[in-house]
């Protein structure tokens, strides 16, 4: 989403759609939104300052302008993880190997859920911290945003409804935007009722449970290695099943789109289910901290934040990779 304040003249220099493309990751918001406690929704509208019936949504691709931006310019490496895996034989994410010092998605979800429960920092950095996490949470759950391989598959050319385009883009917002038809906040909407229908009453209703199993809000990294192996696996099922050669110059719009929905589907709505519960999990924590349960919360949480960095700052990548400056526009 573009915001109608920006001046006419800066919208060529944005990128035309954002990672899970707008309607991905506002389906996952709007999927988040109908799953979040009461307490939830409170504490995440006076964050944003927003009561409207899209609270979340609305902030759900303002990181993806960001990014863009001189200020922002930094994120940019956090939207994903280049997994160092050999799809299609071989699908896994490894922190040490693949998450280098700039960080990840998977780092920036830890360094954001932890800033997120630092009640003393700014509103503005607060409100960022908050915006970050229902981003990210949406783009750990497309696989090619946990892949390194040509660059998420962004250097893989590929047609899908005669469009010239990528790999990389297709599984952002071309197939599910043929899917639903349009990629508006209604659009949205509508597809994220749809989606809360099978988790609560349909295919879903069983699973949905264990897509939370791992979920540990004071454990960012691990929390988010889980969703990202789970993402991973889909790039050697269903993303390149027959390696580069099977996709690379094809159209993709008959067999491969048949077979890639249900997944885009899925993944959606563990996103938006996922992106509930950690939030959830994020509110209970802060009120554990406010009525002084938990053996002195705050002061856990400190040292927390400290263990993380310490953690952070360890030496990840197993040899000297690094794509360039081009190689980051997952
Ligand atoms: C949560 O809010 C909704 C809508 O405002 C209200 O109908 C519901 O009773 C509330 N639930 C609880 C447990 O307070
Ligand atoms: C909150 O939003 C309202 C308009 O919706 C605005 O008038 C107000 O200044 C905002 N408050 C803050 C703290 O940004
Ligand atoms: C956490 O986020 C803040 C704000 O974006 C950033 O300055 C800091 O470097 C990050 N810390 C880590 C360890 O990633
Ligand atoms: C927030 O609290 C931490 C830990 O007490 C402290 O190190 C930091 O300087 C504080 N930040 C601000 C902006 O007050
Ligand atoms: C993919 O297409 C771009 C232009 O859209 C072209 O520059 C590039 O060489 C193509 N890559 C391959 C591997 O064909
Ligand atoms: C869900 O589990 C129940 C009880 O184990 C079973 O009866 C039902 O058929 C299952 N439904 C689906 C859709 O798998
Ligand atoms: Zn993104």
């Amino acid at each position: 989403m573009i915001s109608k304040s920006l001046p006419l003249a800066l919208l060529p220099l944005l990128p035309q759609v954002s990672a899970w493309g707008t309607l991905g990751h506002d389906t996952v918001a709007f999927i988040a939104q109908s799953f979040i406690s009461n307490s939830t929704a409170a504490f995440a509208q006076g964050i944003l300052n927003d009561t409207s019936s899209a609270f979340l949504a609305n902030v759900a691709t303002w990181a993806d302008s960001y990014r863009y931006t001189t200020e922002g310019a930094f994120s940019a490496p956090l939207h994903y993880i280049d997994a160092l895996d050999s799809p299609p034989e071989s699908c896994n994410v490894d922190y040490d190997r693949d998450c280098p010092e700039e960080g990840c998605i998977v780092s920036a979800i830890a360094n954001y859920t932890t800033r997120l429960q630092t009640t003393n920092l700014s509103a503005t950095e607060r409100q960022k911290a908050l915006k970050w996490v229902i981003h990210f949470l949406g783009d750990i759950h497309q696989p090619l945003h946990v892949e390194n391989l040509e660059i998420g598959g962004n250097g893989i050319n590929v047609t899908f409804d005669g469009t010239a385009t990528n790999l990389h883009h297709i599984w952002d917002s071309n197939m599910a935007e043929k899917l639903i038809g349009g990629y508006s906040l209604e659009d949205a909407r509508t597809w994220a009722g749809e989606l809360v229908q099978e988790i609560e009453t349909g295919k879903w209703k069983n699973q949905s449970a264990g897509w939370l199993t791992g979920l540990d809000v004071r454990n960012g990294v691990d929390s988010a290695m889980v969703w990202a192996t789970d993402a991973n696996s889909y790039v050697c099922t269903t993303v390149i099943p027959q390696g580069e050669a099977g996709v690379e110059g094809k159209e993709l719009d008959g067999a491969y789109y048949d077979a890639a929905i249900p997944v885009i589907q899925l993944q959606i709505a563990k996103a938006g289910y996922r992106l509930a519960a950690w939030l959830d999990a994020i509110v209970e924590a802060e009120k554990g901290v406010e009525h002084g349960h938990g053996g002195g919360g705050q002061k856990r949480k400190e040292f927390e934040l400290e263990d993380w960095m310490v953690e952070a700052r360890r030496v990840r990548r197993a040899f000297g990779w690094n794509c360039g400056a081009e190689g980051h526009r997952h």
